[in-house]
């Protein structure tokens, strides 16, 4: 086909025609390639390379020579469509040995703060599109509720509205104002809907959610992914309610398409179509179940390449509808177009250019110095200290105002690459390679107290302790030699990299190895010597962190935080960055209390369990900074309002420590009398909250009548008149907020 003959490539026509002109030049045959995802991992070579001659619309973990092959393969025929490359920089490329690594989801969520989630999207996406890659399947917009999850690291944490504002931000730091742009890439909401809510915290397995706790509930973050504009969706793994996500019309088309506006495509996951016969059973072979993924609204198929030897029979035995097809790959080909894959060079050609020159041009974005600079700024932002009571005169922390000469390191954390960078890295993805050496220097907690610690003329002592899989395998005897000789000791514990992810779930979340253990016979040292006993958590997630709790003067939780984040937690530790992370996410005493998610529904027998303490050991919104707040007052500016209206939840609030502080002032709401029973108290808005010593001001948090709507019995999204219970203060236990009562006409 000549240029003339290929109109869609004239960019002068919107996108609209231009999808329309080449659907109409398009086979059967090319169509349905169009839907298919193929990735390296799972195909031969020259499987790879045929896919791509018949047109298959993507590949996923497909990088250097391998990509270039195949698009070149794809472009070169007759419709010169080409392909779209996915992977999963999910917290920075951190897939490719040599990127910047980010702090986890969860760890960026404790930052509470859009900018900084939004600043990681965006030099993630630098660092995606160098490689000549267009589309990741970030954000996780999954709540962390069932901690036994493997993912829990993955995702924002345990509330809708945080995760709502965070996904937007996520979004709009992938996809930019123009996602054509070239050093912006497609965002991938992910995964539609209730995936975390998997049976006994089992991923994949049933999520027992019913339609109008799912639209209460699990639908915020994507209805807010949908109005940022997220170009791109994939359904979940499990079956909700019994029917499985990438079945269920009235989740894809009803809910998603037809009722959100959703104008992008869906993705399904990972042999979601597959296992629709081989794994959940509803459909008796393939053939069925690809004509069950066509008419749930599935738009691309992720690893089942088998959907299109299936859907072109339906399709010739009139089984299947093509305007199903078309509709499927108009979405795709709209996204294509408007990613500038059709139009700017860059897009293709980076893949090309990249085979030499360009290979130093990456190396020059890959983990450059401005790259490091955002991760490490994360990382600061992000950690959260959750205790920090006084040992002798002063509280443990910072260890600036202390006279220390030697500080003993000791944990099976401390200098743990792997703990630190996380799930979702080239330690574990595509395939695992727990021993792959890292292209890039990673600075762990140990090192970055030594270097802290350096500065000031202060000897670090460190041992491993014990070990964290084995309970057998620890050195506690010499960790307790060498913490004998310091004059302050930390603690670094937590969980390995096998121990979060996907398939990785657990029915145990206390600490694994000897840990305990030590952190016990170090507590002694502490009383015996009376030195500070400081714990830092390097973890994927919400651990049993009680005897930690109770042996520790402080604690600062860094969960996986990335390249740099051993510098950041020595920087707060050491007083000279303030900590100001809060927690996404509440933490349980012990695995049988679980879920101890903040926004529960009321019941009215015993708030605790027979042989444990009621409530979290850490809640939701908690972290102390190094100074103190006191919330003086809080207004409402329109005490009585009504829906369409926004009123301002006016808080007053100082800082009276002797140090500058961030506090970021949560605003929670309860509907005092409903139709259906809501939650003792949801977020509804924050602020961050800079004040120098001494300093008060009047944070102003805006509240829209609107978001206080629940889903009634008939399903129904409504704001019911009454009064409403509105909180505002430093977190989400009852003693930390004020209150007062907004009328709702
Ligand atoms: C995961 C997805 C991921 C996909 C591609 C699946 O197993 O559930 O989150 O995007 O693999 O790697």
């Amino acid at each position: 086909m000549s240029e003339q003959s290929r109109p869609w490539l004239n960019p002068d026509i919107d996108i609209i025609e231009r999808v329309r002109l080449l659907v109409n030049a398009m086979s059967t045959e090319e169509k349905v390639a169009q839907m298919i995802q193929i990735s390296s991992s799972t195909v031969t070579r020259s499987d790879a390379d045929e896919w791509a001659s018949r047109g298959a619309g993507s590949f996923l973990h497909t990088l250097g020579d391998d990509a270039r092959r195949v698009q070149r393969l794809a472009t070169q025929n007759r419709l010169g469509i080409p392909i779209l490359f996915g992977i999963d920089a999910v917290h920075g490329h951190s897939i490719h040995n040599g990127a910047t690594i980010f702090p986890s989801q969860l760890a960026l969520a404790s930052s509470w703060n859009p900018s900084v989630v939004e600043d990681m999207a965006m030099i993630t996406a630098r660092e995606v599109s160098a490689e000549g890659l267009h589309w990741t399947f970030a954000p996780v917009l999954c709540l962390g509720r069932d901690l036994r999850w493997g993912r829990i690291d993955e995702t924002f944490g345990e509330d809708p509205y945080l995760c709502a504002v965070l996904g937007r931000a996520a979004i709009h730091g992938f996809q930019g104002d123009d996602v054509s742009d070239p050093q912006r890439i497609i965002a991938c909401a992910k995964h539609f809907i209730a995936y975390g809510e998997s049976t006994g915290g089992r991923d994949s397995y049933d999520a027992a959610v019913s339609m109008r706790n799912l639209q209460m509930n699990f639908l915020e973050p994507f209805a807010a992914a949908v109005d940022a504009g997220c170009l791109t969706l994939m359904a979940g793994y499990e079956s909700v309610d019994g029917i499985p996500c990438s079945a269920h019309s009235v989740l894809l088309k009803q809910l998603l398409k037809e009722e959100l506006g959703f104008d992008g495509f869906v993705v399904t996951d990972w042999e979601n179509v597959e296992s629709l016969y081989k794994r959940q059973h509803v459909a008796g072979d393939i053939v069925e179940a690809s004509a069950l993924a066509l008419s749930a609204g599935n738009d691309m198929i992720m690893v089942t390449p088998r959907f299109y030897d299936a859907i072109l029979g339906l399709l010739q035995n009139g089984k299947a509808d093509i305007t199903q097809v078309d509709e499927a790959v108009t979405r795709i080909l709209t996204v294509k177009f408007k990613a500038g894959l059709f139009d700017v060079p860059s897009k293709v050609l980076t893949l090309a250019l990249s085979e030499d020159p360009t290979v130093k041009k990456t190396a020059k974005i890959f983990g450059c110095e401005e790259h490091l600079h955002h991760s490490l700024e994360t990382a600061r932002k992000s950690m959260v200290l959750l205790k920090n009571r006084k040992a002798g005169t002063l509280p443990a922390l910072p260890l600036s105002d202390r006279t220390i000469k030697t500080i003993a390191v000791i944990g099976p954390n401390a200098d743990s690459v792997r703990a630190q960078l996380g799930d979702w890295g080239f330690f574990t993805h595509p395939t695992p390679k727990l021993d792959t050496k890292p292209e890039f220097h990673v600075t762990t907690v140990l090192e970055g107290i030594r270097k802290a610690a350096q500065e000031r003329g202060i000897r670090v002592l460190f041992d491993k302790g014990c070990d964290i899989a084995d309970p057998n395998q620890h050195s506690i005897k010499n960790a307790c030699r060498i913490a004998s000789k310091a004059d302050v000791l930390i603690g670094v514990f937590g969980d390995s990299i096998v121990q979060n992810g996907e398939i990785h779930d657990r029915c145990d979340l206390a600490l694994s190895g000897a840990q305990n253990q030590l952190a016990r016979e170090l507590r002694k040292i502490c009383e015996k010597k009376k030195i500070p006993f400081v714990a830092v958590l390097v973890n994927g997630k919400p651990l049993e962190f009680s005897e930690i709790a109770q042996c520790a003067d402080a604690i600062l939780e860094s969960f996986n935080s990335g390249t740099l984040g051993g510098q950041a937690a020595a920087e707060i530790l050491f007083g000279d960055v303030e900590p100001t992370g809060r927690l996404p996410i509440s933490f349980p005493r012990k695995t049988g209390q679980l879920p101890v998610y903040y926004n529960q529904l009321p019941g009215w027998h015993a708030e605790s369990y027979y042989d444990c303490e009621a409530g979290p050991l850490f809640a939701f919104g908690e972290g102390l900074s190094y100074t103190d707040f006191s919330y003086d007052s809080i207004s409402i500016s329109k005490p009585i309002a009504s829906s369409g209206e926004t009123v301002m939840i006016r808080v007053g609030l100082k800082n009276c420590g002797s140090r500058k502080g961030t506090e970021t002032v949560q605003v929670y709401v309860n509907d005092l009398v409903s139709s259906v029973v809501t939650p003792v108290k949801q977020l509804k808005g924050f602020a961050k909250v800079n004040l120098a010593p001494g300093e008060g001001t009047e944070v102003e948090i805006p509240l829209e009548i609107d978001s206080l709507a629940l889903v009634n019995a008939d399903q129904m999204r409504v704001v019911e008149a009454g009064e409403f219970e509105i909180f505002a203060g430093h977190d989400s236990r009852d003693e930390s907020l004020l209150r007062t009562v907004l009328i709702v006409k």
